[in-house]
């Protein structure tokens, strides 16, 4: 069962790195249950298809949005929360691989922290969101 919970007005999901393994299940998951679902990935595992896939299964206009962006760009952020009206955030987008992370930590430190603020920044300028970052879940 999903925790947020649409008769509470969660209906428009944001989804960062949607495109990827387990953003794309969670995509999925929501688009079945009749949420909204808007992903933001920057397509660094060059994993269109998956979208491509979701966007066949549900055409209907205004359930699924992709939006090509790297969510550590701060411009690019604050233009897609500024052009949309998300009730929650579902975060997802990493760079998530063991090898390259032992062997390059102060990117992996980079892209994953740094560019996670940038994410909470613009949602703090937002009157109120729900978080649900990937493994533990809290409310802002
Ligand atoms: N795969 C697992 O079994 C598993 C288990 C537990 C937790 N996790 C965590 O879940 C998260 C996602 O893992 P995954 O396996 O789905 O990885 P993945 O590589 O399949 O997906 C990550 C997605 O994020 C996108 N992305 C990366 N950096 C981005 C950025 N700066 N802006 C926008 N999009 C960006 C990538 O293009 C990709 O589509 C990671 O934090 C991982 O540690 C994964």
């Amino acid at each position: 069962m999903l925790v947020i919970d649409i008769e509470h007005g969660v209906t428009h999901v944001l989804v960062t790195g949607g495109a990827g393994y387990i953003g794309s299940h969670a995509s999925m998951r929501l688009l079945k249950e009749s949420y909204c679902v808007t992903i933001v990935d920057n397509l660094s595992r060059e994993n269109l298809g998956v979208v491509n896939i979701l966007q066949e299964l549900f055409p209907e206009p205004g359930r699924l949005q992709f939006i090509y962006a790297d969510h550590g760009d701060s411009k690019a952020v604050n233009k897609f929360f500024a052009e949309n009206a998300f009730d929650g955030v579902m975060h997802f987008a990493a760079v998530a691989y063991v090898g390259e992370s032992t062997a390059e930590p102060l990117r992996y430190y980079h892209k994953i922290a740094s560019n996670t603020l940038v994410l909470l920044e613009a949602m703090a300028s937002q009157s109120y969101v729900h978080w649900f970052p990937c493994n533990t879940i809290q409310k802002l």
